[in-house]
């Protein structure tokens, strides 16, 4: 076997391990809440929290090559779970205005060791330079109108997760499904 192809296998072995130490965290995250009585999703201040599927993700962000990013964002990153996979490919930020998924997000990529790659930041992302970014990951919980006038410029990807909300003035180019599960590929139309 050659140089090349070895790497490129241990590459991917590599990278299903990491995967593999997220979801065992996150699974055992999700029965603690379970234990204490509450669920993975509720009301924040600025919309309502629910997780992306992690094997479903995993499987996205390979097939559409995320190494290739140079700056990973996801706008309202929850519990930090999408952007800790995204971490295993590229540089990951997530901005999330509630401030204990933000501390459970920060806590995770410290544990996980991904601390050097995966960052977080409390607050609102409509407050941050979010084009900086040239790929952005949005699992809609509202409308995208207020997102669209700040990106009327922007020339990255924008990954959005579930078969809602579609992101006005933005046009798709790939779509992925996994089960039952859809992300979408837009990049700017203006
Ligand atoms: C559906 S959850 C998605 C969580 C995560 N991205 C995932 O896919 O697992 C949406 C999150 O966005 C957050 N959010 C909504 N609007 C926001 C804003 N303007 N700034 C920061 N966070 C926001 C909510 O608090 C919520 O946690």
């Amino acid at each position: 076997m050659k140089q090349t192809q070895l790497s490129a296998l241990e590459i991917a072995h590599g990278s299903s391990r990491r995967f593999a130490a997220i979801a065992r965290y996150y699974r055992n995250f999700y029965k603690e809440l379970e234990r204490s009585g509450l669920d993975p999703y509720r009301m924040t201040k600025l919309g309502a929290w629910a997780t992306s599927r992690a094997a479903h993700v995993f499987f996205f962000f390979k097939t559409i090559e995320l190494a290739n990013c140079k700056l990973f964002l996801d706008l309202g990153s929850g519990d930090g779970i999408v952007s800790c996979i995204a971490g295993i490919f590229t540089r990951s930020l997530g901005i999330e205005i509630d401030v204990d998924l933000c501390s459970i997000a920060r806590n995770a990529s410290c544990d996980l060791r991904l601390d050097t790659r995966v960052n977080f930041i409390c607050g609102d992302y409509l407050d941050h330079k979010i084009d900086q970014a040239d790929c952005l990951y949005l699992y809609p919980d509202k409308p995208f109108d207020r997102l669209a006038k700040k990106l009327s410029k922007w020339k990255g990807t924008i990954l959005i997760y579930g078969p809602h909300l579609p992101p006005q003035d933005f046009e798709p180019v790939r779509t992925l499904r996994c089960g039952k599960e859809q992300m979408v590929l837009y990049v700017n139309s203006g």
